[in-house]
């Protein structure tokens, strides 16, 4: 038998008993043994509940209890998240989370940890929430150099932008009502500014490296900026707006951002809506592989929690020995990465501001866009950001334009 315990009993933590109680047959044959939570740690009662007998409020009633096999860290945020599950891990526990910030701020050292006590640290949920990446990452691609992974990390975002895209509304409206449906993190700039795509691109990249990808080191720009006249020139190039965080590696160099970028339409991320997430991976042997499902969501992550728990008691007294060490991996300046953007022009003068994009980008394509007054839009050529950027200094600087309106990069 497996004894557990949880920490947290909000949206995960309810969801993993929901989950352990609905297949407790199907959970007891996978992991060739009875699977029991013993204790639920929250602040809170929950009179009436099932869960209530289980409920403590002190965190060493869980620690010091020998018979406890694995902790389920289901709290979210660094503090206390991380002292205990240090603590679990030194204790001989093994650990299962769903949390990202606690996976790209400490993955690397909790996975030491785990390995110097021969027991596992698990956090299949921490991205994509119940689709299987991290497993598939560490145990199937395991014959391939990984090349790229690209991904719709962030469900809020990307239910946002397809409401933007296919209702024609605006960002604000979009973001009122992904929150009134709960799908918006507490603070919404988790989502919108993509601080939570940025975690999970980290834990991506690391796995891929296996090294230590900082999240503090990757380039990171939400959807802020996204308006609905972007959707439009996006879809007149056959497109649609995408929150993308991309990790590229190749010839030993190593970058990754998080960024809006619009991709076309023969890309399968094109069609991955609403709260949708999928992440592509590029394999060398492989080729392009999808893994496409709910990235958010109570069952949909505790599903992925809880295959982690089957996972930690088959493997009692073995470390999974996932790769991802505490040395740290240099990122490219992501000002070198090369790419290809949309720009939109605010003109005074059209037909000179026409001549300048052609003479300064050597773009000949002009898209304009009915009711879109005195703008236009081109895509540049690809080259690195930097070149691109002083092109569009160059461009500011020329008679009959009035300003760059926006600039997106492009996705194939
Ligand atoms: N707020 C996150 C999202 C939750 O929308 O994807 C899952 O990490």
């Amino acid at each position: 038998m497996a004894v557990i315990a949880v920490l947290g009993y909000g949206t995960v933590g309810s969801g993993v008993v929901e989950v352990m109680n609905t297949n407790r047959e199907l959970i007891q044959s996978k992991a060739e043994q009875p699977v029991d939570i013993k204790y639920v740690l929250d602040l809170r009662d929950f009179p009436g509940d099932p869960i209530q007998n289980m409920i403590t409020h002190n965190y060493d009633d869980i620690l010091n209890d020998p018979e406890v096999e694995v902790v389920v860290e289901v709290m979210g945020g660094v503090d206390p998240a991380y002292s205990f599950v240090k603590s679990a891990l030194q204790s001989g526990k093994s650990v299962c989370t769903s949390n990202k910030e606690l996976v790209a701020a400490h993955g690397a050292e909790l996975m030491r940890i785990a390995k110097e006590n021969n027991v596992n640290f698990l956090f299949e949920a921490s991205v994509g929430g119940g689709i299987p990446i991290i497993r598939p990452i560490n145990r199937s691609i395991t014959s391939d150099r990984i090349e790229a992974v690209t991904g719709i990390l962030n469900g809020t975002t990307n239910y946002m932008l397809t409401k933007m895209d296919t209702e024609g509304l605006d960002y604000e409206d979009v973001l009122k009502d992904a929150q009134a449906k709960g799908y918006a993190e507490r603070n919404p700039a988790a989502d919108v500014e993509g601080y939570d795509a940025c975690r999970k691109i980290a834990i991506l990249a690391s796995l891929a490296t296996e090294k230590t990808v900082s999240y503090e080191d990757i380039y990171t720009e939400g959807i802020t900026n996204i308006s609905t006249t972007d959707m439009l020139y996006a879809q007149k190039l056959g497109g649609i707006i995408k929150l993308l965080g991309k990790a590229g590696f190749e010839d030993g160099r190593v970058w990754a951002r998080v960024a809006p970028a619009v991709v076309s339409s023969d890309n399968p991320l094109s069609m991955v809506s609403d709260v949708f997430n999928a992440i592509l991976l590029k394999g060398n042997m492989l080729g392009d592989v999808m893994f496409y499902g709910r990235g958010a969501g109570k069952l949909p992550t505790a599903s992925a929690v809880v295959s982690d728990i089957v996972d930690a008691v088959r493997h009692r007294n073995i470390n999974l020995g996932i790769k991802w060490s505490e040395e740290k991996q240099e990122l490219m300046d992501i000002d070198d990465v090369k790419v290809s953007k949309l720009v939109r022009v605010e003109y005074a003068q059209k037909d000179s501001a026409i001549a300048a994009v052609g003479n300064i980008f050597a773009a000949k394509d002009i898209i304009e866009l009915e009711g879109a007054e005195d703008e236009f839009a081109f895509v540049t050529k690809k080259a690195s950001e930097s070149e691109i950027n002083s092109r569009l200094e160059e461009l500011l600087n020329t008679d009959g334009i009035n300003g760059i309106l926006n600039t997106i990069r492009m996705e194939g």
